[in-house]
């Protein structure tokens, strides 16, 4: 079936072009040259994507963006900015755009993006239906991002919460692996039991089995009585191992033995306790690599690999950046009863660019200073370091700076240049060739002002 996608733009030989190219790649394509006649026609028509000016006379493309999300929410929607204007582009983000486009654009640029929201409503799409599936639309507990690697994670809580499977959650250091084995729990018909979070990291080794599976009295010297540990305590309901790469190798035989059995036998008993728990694990490390070096079982890393849940970093979801950012600022506000005050475009811009190593937690609690302090520069402070990692001189051998300074802008203008000139004006080769995200790369070039004909 072809997929149909609605442009909307006021300009005829604008709106020609891309019509021009859209049908040219196979997509079925009608036009409109306002926001009141799209209007009329998503009323009367299915479409899938709808590309929209940003500039429409009176009205904006906001404003239709507006009645989408009212009306079909589904939809996906891309809106092309005009050179310059990023606080246009946050935005549209901010209203629900799954993309934006910078004018000029290039046809391989329209059609990336026309791409990206294409899959965000095939998504939207699947998700509602397995959701009246389910019989309740049921909200992902917490869970912020409409990005289409965030509606596949949703899609994945949404299929697997009511079942017992045992879960994995993958993903870097904050970016909401609790979060997300929460939401399991909360959507799973165990809702209403117990869910104990226990952090493999945490708990002493001389300890931990006696503080997991339980001991009898006399079992070790001081226990006076018997002890229940953290998994008979958690019966029925679910269990969440946090951390779950640091657990050691004794620990580790005796939660592959659960796993196997759902079993446990407390310290200082031969008798075997039958428990009923689903049972979640989460880690930021690579636990391939970790079973490949000897430190993590292979036969307990299948176990718990039923289901694998990888939590996308935040970097990989540009276009959530601006939604979390509002999200952190309401929800901090409240928690300090102060004013929930508007960033900049400047400092939104800084935002978007940034690399977020620690994630959605870092802009948490950049906010959450922000908010406190009320400072913009408490949120950007340190922001430009973009490194991953401590780069040394080996990396990069033929490039020394000069002993008495130089200009950074100027020189990172040059890079850019050097990067389209490199690629033949390829803005998607020239980002992949400095290895930054598409979008960081435009903002960079807008930023100084740069085009390349
Ligand atoms: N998608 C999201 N929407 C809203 N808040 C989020 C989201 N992801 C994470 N957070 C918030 O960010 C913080 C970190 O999340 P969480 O503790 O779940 O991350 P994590 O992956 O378990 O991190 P770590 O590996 O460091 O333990 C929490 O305050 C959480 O509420
Ligand atoms: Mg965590």
């Amino acid at each position: 079936m072809k997929v149909n996608i609605l442009v909307v733009e006021d300009e005829h030989d604008q709106r020609e072009l891309i019509c021009d190219i859209l049908t040219a790649s196979g997509f079925q394509v009608m036009s409109a040259d306002c926001v009141e006649q799209a209007i009329l026609y998503i009323k009367s028509n299915k479409f899938d994507v709808v590309f929209s000016d940003w500039k429409l006379g009176e009205l904006s493309g906001l404003d239709l963006l507006n009645y989408v999300r009212r009306n079909q929410a589904e939809l996906g929607f891309v809106i092309a900015t005009a050179y310059g204007t990023i606080n246009h582009a946050v935005e549209a983000l901010q209203q629900g755009a799954d993309d934006y486009l910078p004018k000029p654009f290039k046809r391989q640029e329209l059609l990336i993006t026309i791409d990206k929201a294409l899959k965000a409503n095939q998504l939207r799409g699947q998700n509602k239906a397995l959701s009246a599936q389910l019989g309740e639309q049921k909200q992902l507990v917490g869970l912020v991002g409409k990005a289409p690697c965030m509606q596949k994670v949703y899609q994945r809580i949404g299929k697997v919460s009511a079942t017992n499977a045992t879960v994995l959650i993958l993903g870097e250091s904050g970016t909401g692996k609790e979060l997300a084995a929460r939401a399991l729990h909360d959507n799973s018909n165990r809702a209403h039991e117990k869910f104990v979070a226990i952090n493999c990291g945490a708990i002493a080794e001389s300890i931990a089995e006696a503080e997991l599976f339980g001991a009898e009295k006399g079992a070790y010297t001081g226990a006076n009585s018997s002890k229940i540990g953290r998994f008979e305590s958690a019966n029925h309901g679910t269990i969440f191992l946090d951390e779950i790469g640091e657990l050691s190798p004794s620990l580790q035989s005796h939660l592959l033995r659960f796993l196997q059995e759902s079993t446990i036998t407390r310290l200082g008993s031969n008798d075997e306790i039958k428990l009923d728990i689903r049972v979640i694990a989460a880690t930021h490390r690579d636990l391939p690599e970790e079973v490949a070096q000897g430190r993590f079982r292979e036969d307990l890393f299948y176990r718990l690999n039923v289901v694998p849940i990888k939590m996308p970093a935040l970097r990989e979801r540009q276009e959530d950046i601006a939604i979390l950012t509002d999200h952190f600022i309401q929800l901090h506000a409240k928690q300090y009863q102060s004013e929930a005050k508007k960033l900049t475009p400047e400092c939104y811009r800084l935002l978007l660019d940034y690399h977020w190593p620690g994630n959605v937690r870092e802009l948490s609690n950049r906010i959450e200073r922000y908010i406190l302090l009320d400072d913009e520069e408490e949120l950007t402070q340190n922001m430009e370091m973009n490194f991953t990692g401590s780069p040394n001189s080996t990396d990069f051998p033929r490039f020394k700076m000069p002993a008495d300074g130089f200009n950074w802008e100027q020189f990172e203008r040059y890079c850019l240049s050097q990067a389209l000139e490199f690629n033949q004006g390829n803005r998607t080769k020239a980002a992949k060739y400095l290895n930054l995200p598409y979008k960081a790369f435009l903002y960079r070039l807008e930023k100084f002002k740069i085009s390349h004909s």
